[in-house]
């Protein structure tokens, strides 16, 4: 009998920064032992990008970096930022131009408790399973505006806002969706009682798509408001949908209800495909743990499983997935989760438990 051809699919490998090349090694390691183990295989290409790359050359990433990024099939990246770059030189060279060149309009950001993850505050009272949908392209991230006088005492700053009724209605038409898949229900983030021009439109138009959802249940939310509601009842929430910056704090929010931000994944999506997709942990570069070997390895490992989802590898993400649930509750993890083992030996638990799942079928 002939096998049908296997797919191969290219993936671009940005370690980046701090703890970055570290994480994406580990999640390297699995992903090469389960492909071996799925019908498929990785081609890997690698892009030494990032803050070292900056200071030797002036720039983040290569001149047709992005050029050269569109030909592979995602893009696994680890993390971004050094103490001794400024924040907005290092992102805006890197990760900010790749979300928006390849419109990865959607930052998606899953949130749960697992066992053996103790959760600081009312979510192990109250669960915790919550995908955040936030919208990655446009909002709060914007380059307009300007600063003028500088150093003077009338020295000002403006930096405008986008909102785009495309930009809203695609990713609250995305949430939508995604609630249908889950549990029917959507909250909103929105500030339209101080925020005057840019959320009373966020709402309409999140208000216009959810008719187009009479299935879905829409609640909306100031976003203070939920914030504070994610702590003391999460488990009243499921697709929590949000603009660029509300999107990003809230996400940090839940990572850290769910125990720690080192677990916690992103996939930054193109859901036309026309583009790669882009993965990554949401957690930063860590320089204070840099080559401890003590990095948290499964926030890339569950992104690294992300991506494998994303690819059409549902069967390999989903077995992924478990075995990551089955070495956190079995007690084998990092210090951030108060426990003794370093980034190999997670690793290396999550690739055994990964190979045994097999054996048991
Ligand atoms: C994230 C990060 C980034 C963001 C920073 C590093 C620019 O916080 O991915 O959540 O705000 O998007
Ligand atoms: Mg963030």
């Amino acid at each position: 009998m002939t096998s049908s051809l296997a797919a191969t699919y290219t993936i671009a490998s940005v370690p980046g920064d701090g703890i970055g090349p570290e994480t994406v090694a580990a999640a390297r390691r699995v992903l090469d032992a389960v492909s071996a183990d799925h019908r498929f295989s990785l081609e890997w290409r690698d892009y030494p990008w990032g803050c070292d790359h900056y200071l030797e050359t002036g720039a983040m990433m290569d001149v047709d970096g992005i050029a050269s990024l569109a030909t592979s099939d995602a893009i696994l990246l680890g993390a971004v930022g050094r103490p001794d770059v400024p924040d907005h030189v290092s992102l805006w060279g890197l990760l900010i131009p790749i979300r928006r060149s390849f419109d990865q309009f959607v930052s998606l950001r899953p949130a749960r408790l697992l066992k053996g993850v103790a959760s600081p505050l009312a979510a192990s009272r109250t669960g915790l399973d919550v995908v955040i949908v936030r919208e990655n392209t446009e909002g709060e991230y914007s380059e307009i505006g300007g600063r003028i006088f500088r150093g003077r005492d009338d020295e000002m700053a403006v930096q405008e806002a986008v909102f785009t009724r495309r930009g809203i209605e695609r990713i609250a038409r995305y949430a939508f969706d995604l609630a249908r898949t889950r549990s029917g229900r959507v909250a909103s983030a929105t500030k339209s009682n101080g925020i005057v021009h840019t959320m009373p439109f966020w709402d309409e138009v999140v208000s216009e798509v959810a008719a187009e959802y009479p299935d879905v249940e829409l609640t909306r939310y100031h976003v203070d408001a939920l914030a504070a509601l994610l702590v003391l009842d999460p488990g009243a929430f499921d697709v929590v949908l949000g603009s660029n910056l509300f999107g990003d704090i809230l996400s940090d929010l839940t990572a850290a209800l769910a125990g720690s931000i080192g677990i916690a994944p992103c996939g930054n999506l193109d859901p036309t495909r026309r583009n790669p997709s882009m993965f990554e942990p949401i957690h930063g570069s860590a320089p204070d743990i840099v080559g401890k070997g003590i990095a948290n390895p499964i926030g890339q490992i569950w992104s690294a499983a992300l991506m494998l989802d994303h690819l059409g590898e549902q069967a390999a993400a989903a077995r992924l997935v478990r075995s990551i649930e089955t070495v956190l509750a079995s007690g084998i993890s990092t210090p951030d989760l108060g426990g003794d083992h370093g980034t190999d030996a997670v690793t290396d638990a999550v690739i055994a438990s990964f190979l045994d799942a097999e054996a048991s079928l």
